[in-house]
């Protein structure tokens, strides 16, 4: 039986951090307001999403003892491509001297959590290393003087390595949804900035971590009791809070990064993934849920058998 299982990790961060206090010269908020309504700090801000998707790519090589010549595809998820073409996934092939396919995903918030489930699906099919990136440069696509969204967003990349393993892998169940009839409550039109309606992605987030975790719980035959710690997407600790009362998760076990990074889109769950693993918070055999949502909308979900010695 062949799986597979993640087995390298890194980060990047541009070094600029906007905190909210900076955000009160730019527009009609405050701190208090921010962090009570959204759960964020600060943010970090700068840089190509190509050459923050490098650094963590890189980085995660290093941690799976991965030479360039050893990677299979990059999987690159991004809301913030370098360009609207070419992708940015082969800039990054290029830059990290890989010879392999290279491909971008556009999933908006979830698009880690699709590389991540696409990545199990390549190495069923004989690939043997996967480089799964999420990176983003919002503040390039970010309106400041809107405090609706201006608030919220912040740059960043988070990779990891799926590598090909003896056995039935670390995946024990996934979910992988979207609903088009919402892509009007959080979008960019070309070379605009992104347009929300918060309210209501508020609520339609909440329905689909619900509705993704327990297709993913329900295909690996587990209850939310099973599940040892959970990484959702950094968007809103309000929305966490409000999924959790539901599922029955508790902020203990769940690893946010939110307050100093806010909303990094594709990058959000792998930075916290990374945050996690850095601090011990997880362990081999543990059960984790990975859990996404964004804008289309899209959803996604994946249950890892934790198996990486950390
Ligand atoms: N600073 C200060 N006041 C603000 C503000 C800001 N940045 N943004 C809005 N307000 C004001 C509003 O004008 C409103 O004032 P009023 O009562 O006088 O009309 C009041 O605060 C409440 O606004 P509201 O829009 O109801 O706030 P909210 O609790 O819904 O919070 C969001 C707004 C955007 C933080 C929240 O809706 C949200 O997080 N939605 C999800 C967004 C998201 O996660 N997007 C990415 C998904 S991947």
């Amino acid at each position: 039986m062949r799986g597979a299982r993640i087995t390298g990790w890194g980060i990047a961060m541009p070094p600029e951090v906007v905190t909210n206090f900076d955000l009160e010269d730019k527009m009609d908020t405050t701190d208090q307001w921010i962090r009570e309504r959204t759960g964020i700090g600060a943010r970090h801000v700068g840089g190509m999403t190509s050459d923050l998707a490098a650094e963590a790519g890189r980085q995660a090589m290093k941690k799976a003892d991965a030479t360039p010549d050893s990677i299979d595809m990059v999987l690159l998820a991004t809301t913030s491509p370098d360009q609207t073409c070419p992708g940015t996934a082969p800039t990054v092939q290029d830059e990290l001297g890989l010879d392999c396919g290279a491909l971008d995903i556009q999933a908006a918030c979830s698009g880690w959590v699709y590389g991540l489930i696409t990545a199990h699906a390549f190495i069923q099919m004989g690939m043997n290393k996967v480089l799964v990136i999420g990176a983003e440069s919002l503040s390039r696509i970010t309106d400041y003087t809107d405090r609706g969204t201006g608030i919220l967003f912040g740059d960043g990349a988070g990779a990891t390595v799926v590598e090909a393993c003896e056995g039935p892998g670390e995946l024990l169940g996934w979910d992988m949804g979207s609903d088009g009839a919402y892509s009007h409550i959080l979008y960019a039109d070309p070379g605009d900035t992104l347009k929300m309606d918060g309210k209501e992605v508020f609520r339609q987030a909440v329905k689909a971590m619900i509705r993704s975790t327990n297709a993913a719980l329900d295909m690996a035959g587990l209850t939310p009791d099973d599940i040892d710690h959970v990484i959702p997407h950094q968007a809103n600790i309000r929305i966490v809070e409000s999924a959790w009362k539901k599922l029955g998760f508790t902020l203990e076990q769940t690893t946010m990064v939110l307050e100093r990074t806010g909303n990094t889109s594709s990058a959000s769950i792998p930075l916290a993934l990374n945050d996690a693993l850095a601090h011990g918070r997880i362990k081999k055999g543990d059960k984790v849920l990975l859990l996404g949502f964004g804008a289309g909308m899209t959803w996604a979900s994946a249950i890892v058998d934790w198996q990486a010695e950390t």
